[in-house]
């Protein structure tokens, strides 16, 4: 369990689903952590479950002066980045007629915009190799009704992946997506849905799925291991969907 042994990993939102669990399992592959997110008292809570070798810092993905203190916070401690996984995300889906002027700009800026802003508020710490990999999701594929906002970001952000390694790949660094198709996590009931409404979903989201059932985050982690890690040294610039088929089937 070495695969990113040495390696110095920065995750956003890291104190829940796919973020926490990648924090996991990049800890137990050797690397020195440190995960975001908003919210303390559910950053103290990943904190006592990854215990002490994970650095937990409370940091807004969608605020660009955030971002900045962030790589300025972690300049200060480590002597580089060789893993960030851009994964925070604000997973909101209305009616297109429900959507406001405000919405769409605090769901651009946590999943466009801020991402945007922290490759480069790092840049300068980010290692020779390294591996920047971004979450996207097989929305950005699919025609999903009420996605459109939030499918329109990762397509953004999924787009990032190949014009900034074509920019960046020279110095060593790679960039790529990470797509997942529907996982159980806590981000469903963070939609505001009653209980009922809530199952009634779920089961409207597996039968999308071509194999039946929604993915986990321990399957999501096991391919943000392999974007960190030395083994997808020749992936550059695109996208490991991870999506039960969603996108190709
Ligand atoms: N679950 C799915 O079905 C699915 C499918 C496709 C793509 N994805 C993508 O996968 C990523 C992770 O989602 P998840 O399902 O694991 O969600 P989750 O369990 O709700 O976890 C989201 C994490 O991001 C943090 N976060 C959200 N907004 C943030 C912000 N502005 N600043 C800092 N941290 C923030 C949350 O902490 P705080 O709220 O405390 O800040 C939490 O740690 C997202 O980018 C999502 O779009 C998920």
């Amino acid at each position: 369990m070495t695969r990113l042994k040495d390696k110095f990993a920065l995750i956003t939102g890291g104190s829940s689903g796919i973020g926490l669990e990648t924090a996991r399992q990049f800890l137990a592959e050797g690397a020195t952590v440190a995960i975001t997110g908003r919210n303390a008292q559910a950053l103290e809570q990943a904190g006592r479950e990854l215990g002490d070798r994970a650095w937990l810092i409370r940091s807004d993905a969608g605020d660009v002066a955030s971002q900045q203190a962030l790589a300025r916070q972690l300049a200060e401690r480590w002597p580089r980045l060789d893993v960030l996984f851009a994964n925070a995300g604000d997973v909101t889906h209305l009616p297109l007629e429900d959507w406001t002027a405000g919405t769409w700009d605090r769901l651009m800026d946590i999943n466009l915009k801020g991402p945007f802003f922290l490759i480069q508020s790092v840049l300068s710490l980010l290692a020779n190799p390294s591996s920047v990999i971004v979450c996207g999701s097989t929305s950005a594929h699919i025609g999903l009704p009420q996605s459109s906002a939030y499918a329109a970001s990762k397509a953004g952000l999924l787009s990032l992946a190949r014009t900034l390694s074509g920019e960046l790949a020279a110095r060593g660094i790679r960039v790529n997506g990470l797509s997942p198709g529907p996982t159980e996590t806590p981000a469903l009931g963070k939609l505001g849905l009653p209980a009922a409404q809530q199952d009634a979903m779920r089961a409207q989201i597996r039968e999308l799925v071509p194999i039946g059932r929604m993915g986990t985050p321990w399957e999501l982690a096991r391919a943000a291991v392999f974007l960190a890690s030395d083994e997808s040294r020749f992936v550059v610039g695109t996208e490991l969907l991870v999506d039960g088929g969603v996108a190709n089937l």
